[in-house]
């Protein structure tokens, strides 16, 4: 009998650390009715696009990472809130007409569409500095080391060689034919980074040795990757209903490039050996074992 997995535990996890994030995020910004122009349009369109519905994986993954050594999930939480602030602002400016030019995101009207493209060019530029406000308020840690470290480790991941440098290869895949290599390349810089700070944070706040920050950081790199293939993958196989955007067809893909089942393979190998940089920790890393498979299993 062929037997489906199911995955009702870490659903149920997901939803409790999304739970938590949002709260964090909803205390840390401003209240929308805030009576000064200017700010007040800023923190509606932030405030929008932060709660329209994410699915808080990379909060799930600092969260998880954290409580690896002992940090407390409110801890933890704080930080998580402060990476999906740039993820978010992340999906703001990659709808941008200049960019992918979605109107849909996270199931209703993109930012750009809701307000405007000057809101919401502005809007994340203002959350990506709003992020790093939050990482080194000493609410965030006591120790202003931990502070430091969470800082520099999110601008690296962000910057020229992680995310954003991806999606300007991203950008440029639209002209230039990449290879593989340079796909696998652009996609763990364009969503592996933000995946490998998630981790990573959890074990800067648990002041985890460096190898055990190594092997997450390398878990996530892997499951960051299989996370974009599939997103590729679902992007490919969306129908005009489907709620899904389809920009992804133009551009270079493990799709595009190595065809469907061969994409498909290539996403479960990256699991399994994301799972393989978990061993040091071992049976409490079952959350994030299941997670790696999950990703590529979704069909969402
Ligand atoms: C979407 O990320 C962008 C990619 C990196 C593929 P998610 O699928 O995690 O987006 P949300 O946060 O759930 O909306
Ligand atoms: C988004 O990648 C990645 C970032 C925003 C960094 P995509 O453009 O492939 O993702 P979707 O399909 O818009 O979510
Ligand atoms: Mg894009
Ligand atoms: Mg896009």
């Amino acid at each position: 009998m062929y037997l489906v997995k199911t995955y009702n535990e870490l659903e149920a996890s997901l939803k409790e650390v999304a739970a938590l994030v949002e709260d964090a995020m909803d205390t840390l910004l401003p209240d929308e009715n805030i009576n000064r122009i200017g700010e007040q349009e800023l923190v509606k369109a932030i405030r929008y696009s932060s709660f329209a519905k994410g699915k808080r994986l990379r909060p799930f993954l600092t969260v998880t990472s954290a409580a690896l050594f002992g940090v407390s999930k409110q801890t933890a939480a704080q930080v998580a809130a402060a990476i999906e602030f740039v993820h978010t602002f992340s999906l703001i400016h990659d709808d941008l007409p200049a960019l992918d030019d979605d109107d849909k995101r996270r199931g209703v009207p993109s930012l750009h569409k809701k307000f405007d493209e000057a809101t919401a060019i502005l809007a994340g530029d203002a959350m990506l500095a709003f992020a790093f406000e939050v990482l080194v308020h000493p609410t965030t840690h006591p120790d202003s080391k931990v502070r430091c470290d969470l800082v520099s480790a999110l601008a690296e991941a962000v910057g020229t060689k992680g995310m954003v440098g991806g999606q300007m290869i991203d950008m440029l895949s639209e002209k230039h034919e990449l290879s593989k290599e340079e796909v696998a390349r652009m996609q763990r810089m364009k969503t592996g980074s933000l995946f490998s700070v998630s981790c990573e944070a959890g074990a800067i706040l648990g002041k985890a040795p460096i190898q055990l920050r190594t092997a997450l950081r390398a878990y996530a790199h892997d499951i960051g990757l299989a996370f974009q293939i599939t997103d590729d993958l679902l992007d490919y196989e969306s129908t005009p209903n489907s709620g899904r955007e389809n920009k992804s067809k133009e551009k270079g893909t493990y799709v595009k490039l190595i065809g469907v089942e061969k994409a498909r393979m290539a996403a479960r190998m990256l699991s399994e050996q994301a799972i393989t940089h978990l061993t040091p920790f071992d049976k409490k890393a079952a959350p994030l074992r299941e997670l790696a498979l999950y990703l590529v299993d979704r069909k969402k």
